[in-house]
């Protein structure tokens, strides 16, 4: 979508995958069980009493952040993407997803945030998430309810663009329950002209599960459409994904990215490795990254992954082409090559063993379409140096069981004739 977002697919953090519709609950039990823990009472009432004092000064806005705004999940995730380093890296949007709002539209109409989860309104935690240098998104539903059945915008599409512009949003996402049986093809642009008419600046984010191939026809919709189903926390969902996403690489650029959902990484469904291949081949598709754990207690594992600048920079690399898986061999054609073209002539190389043993996976330079007379530096961007170059014409790597390898090829000279 030509309205100059986008240019590089998007990041940050949204709720859903971590947190689901527990957005804040959470936070309010855990503050409580802790307070509990830590004063070690023994006595039952009296944590009882004193949470219900913590409660109410909560939904007062005072119980969380020393700026009086009580929207704890997203100001404590804020805190946390700013001290962590992550926003620094470029995951600068902090999104709310589903179960924000009321179950109804007030007497007017309007959405309202829920009374008791986000008792201050979305505003006050724009407000904040903008002061930390953040950017917020909000999330509803290109139907008449969300699929946690809040009210839909269907409709309602140029109230509630005005609404959240009023509030100061940055992004919104558009998801597709309970859609009147409309094809998301005529559901959608109405939110995009909602969306441009209020002025600001707001990223378009469409989530109809990849229904009648948004790729053919979302470019001139949206900032991203989802090219699949929703993601869980496994290997056999990310992989599936990844296959899925992959056919409609050809449509992705700048201003419109394919959408394989969020990362699970983090989430403890998968291994270290298998996580490290998710992140990597996400970024390789050029996929937005959004962070789907709960970054306030993010483990240094799962932040080194997160954390890789060298494989951030290839998903926000200024070309905007999506990598594709170029070749596959092997048994079950387990052991895979995904590539794609970088600016400054260089390529990104991921390895990728989906099989259950470790073996070598070689890329040849034919499959890459460089010449074999090509002299290539590579650079491992997980061990974070060059490897020194193992032979002509092509590259191997011995790359575990569910693992993944990812490089930078930079083609430099031809070898000589002799
Ligand atoms: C759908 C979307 C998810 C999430 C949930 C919220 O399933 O695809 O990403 O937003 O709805 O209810």
């Amino acid at each position: 979508l030509n309205n100059g977002l986008g240019t590089t697919p998007q990041m940050g953090w949204n709720s859903w995958n971590f947190f689901a519709c527990d957005i804040n609950e959470k936070v309010i039990k855990e503050t409580e069980a802790s307070f509990c823990e830590m004063n070690k009472f023994q006595n039952v009432a009296a944590c009882f009493i004193r949470n219900s004092i913590a409660k109410i000064s909560f939904v007062r806005g005072s119980i969380v952040s020393d700026e009086n705004t009580n929207v704890a999940l997203n100001v404590l995730t804020a805190d946390a993407l700013v001290t962590t380093g992550l926003v620094k890296l470029g995951y600068d949007y902090v999104n709310i997803d589903d179960c924000w709002s009321e179950m109804a539209r007030d007497s007017k109409g309007q959405l309202v945030a829920d009374k008791k989860t986000f008792p201050s309104g979305i505003k006050a935690l724009a407000d904040y998430v903008h002061s930390k240098g953040l950017k917020l998104g909000i999330y509803s539903d290109a139907g008449a309810f969300t699929c946690q059945v809040r009210p839909g915008s269907i409709f309602h599409e140029s109230d509630d663009a005005k609404l959240f512009a009023s509030w100061g949003v940055d992004y919104l996402k558009y998801d597709n329950c309970f859609n009147l049986g409309i094809p998301p093809k005529e559901r959608y642009p109405p939110m995009r002209d909602a969306l441009n008419a209020t002025g600001r600046s707001i990223f378009y984010s469409l989530c109809e599960w990849g229904v009648d191939d948004p790729a053919l026809w979302a470019g001139t919709v949206g900032n991203s459409w989802r090219t699949t189903d929703d993601i869980n926390d496994s290997w056999a969902s990310m992989t599936t994904i990844a296959d899925i996403n992959d056919k409609w690489a050809a449509y992705a650029g700048p201003g419109g990215w394919n959408d394989p959902d969020m990362l699970e990484v983090g989430n403890g469904g998968m291994t270290y490795e298998e996580y490290r291949a998710h992140f990597s081949i996400w970024a390789l598709m050029k996929a937005p990254l959004f962070i789907g754990c709960d970054v306030r207690n993010i483990t240094s594992e799962t932040l080194q992954i997160l954390s890789n600048e060298e494989v951030i920079a290839v998903n926000q690399d200024s070309l905007g082409v999506q990598g594709r898986k170029i070749y596959a061999y092997g048994p079950d054609s387990s052991y895979q090559v995904w590539a794609g073209p970088l600016s400054g002539q260089r390529l990104a190389v991921v390895l990728w063993n989906r099989g259950s043993k470790a073996s070598s996976i070689t890329v040849k330079w034919d499959v890459l379409g460089l010449e074999s007379s090509i002299s290539v530096s590579v650079r491992d961007l997980w061990k974070k140096e060059y490897v020194s170059e193992n032979s002509r014409a092509s590259f191997s790597a011995r790359v575990d069981a569910h693992s993944s390898e990812m490089y930078i090829f930079t083609p430099s000279a031809t070898y000589s004739s002799s």
